[in-house]
């Protein structure tokens, strides 16, 4: 029996080590019943991950839920598939690609022409080490997307924003900000080797001084600004890495993050 003990016990505290590190590394479900009906909710890159739970989740609330993505079968897809699981059929799907300015021109004008508020902006949308491809406008892409185009539709929206105040806006970042360097000389990386990693560490520390900046310029309209790293989230965003097309590590990736639900804090 005795010769049992160590390798039980060994067992055991692996199995209890990693439950305490998927708690800590996922955080916990959102446990307001809030309602936000009356509300309408702008969520960029919402066909799949953590924006269309996002999107689910605020559909279940009553908002009405605009979802700008780039692909527009894929967006439509979700909205079908949100609005037969809420019972909400205010879940509409509109095109918007983060990495052409005349995209982003296009969705905005829409949103301003069709919808009377915004009252909750979720920049969402994100593009993680990916190879070293530049938008339509000749931005590096990760830059491009993750922050550039977001601080484009956010600057567009912001008097439909302020005009719905009290209104919010949530960038989600990433705990990769922390390692994360502007080099203010060459945001583009047109005079360096490209880096994947430093790239999307560069653009997630963009994220988090956008909206700093952004929250103290916004003091006193009843817009609020906040950016957030949503946890490690099992979804697509590692498919440029080596990470999902190895079964190894996709097998500890999935025993450590959680499925993508996810609700916003009220
Ligand atoms: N998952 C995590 O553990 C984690 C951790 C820290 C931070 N984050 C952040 O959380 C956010 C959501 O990521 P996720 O994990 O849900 O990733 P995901 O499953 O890969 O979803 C990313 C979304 O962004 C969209 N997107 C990419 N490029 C776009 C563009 N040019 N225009 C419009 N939409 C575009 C994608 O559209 P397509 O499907 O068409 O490509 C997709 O809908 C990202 O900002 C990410 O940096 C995630």
């Amino acid at each position: 029996m005795s010769k049992y003990i160590l390798p039980v016990s060994v067992i055991g505290t692996v199995i209890g080590v990693s439950v305490l590190l998927r708690d800590h590394v996922t955080g916990g479900a959102c446990p307001s019943k809030a309602k936000i009906k009356g509300k309408t909710v702008v969520i960029t890159g919402a066909n799949t991950g953590i924006g269309k739970e996002t999107a689910r989740d605020l559909a279940k609330r009553g908002g009405r839920i605009i979802m700008g993505c780039r692909d527009e079968e894929k967006c439509e897809a979700a909205a079908r598939e949100i609005r037969s699981d809420t019972c909400n059929h205010h879940v509409y799907a509109r095109r918007l690609d983060l990495a052409s300015v005349a995209s982003i021109r296009e969705f905005v004008s829409r949103v301003n022409q069709e919808e009377e508020r915004v009252d909750i902006l979720i920049n969402n949308a994100g593009v993680m080490r990916c190879p070293a491809w530049r938008t339509e406008n000749g931005f590096e892409m990760q830059f491009g997307v993750n922050h550039l185009g977001h601080f484009l539709l956010t600057n567009l929206l912001l008097d439909k924003l302020k005009s719905s105040a009290p209104s919010r806006i949530i960038n989600l970042s990433s705990l990769a900000h922390v390692v994360g360097e502007m080099d203010f000389d060459d945001l583009n990386w047109e005079k360096k080797k490209y880096d994947t990693k430093k790239a999307y560490c560069q653009s997630k520390l963009a994220n988090v001084l956008f909206t700093r900046e952004l929250a103290g310029r916004l003091q006193g309209t009843g817009v609020t600004v906040n950016a957030l790293h949503p946890g490690v989230v099992a979804t697509d965003l590692g498919r440029h890495t080596g990470m999902h097309q190895s079964q190894f590590s996709s097998t500890i990736l999935d025993l450590q993050t959680t499925p993508p639900y996810w609700t916003i804090p009220h």
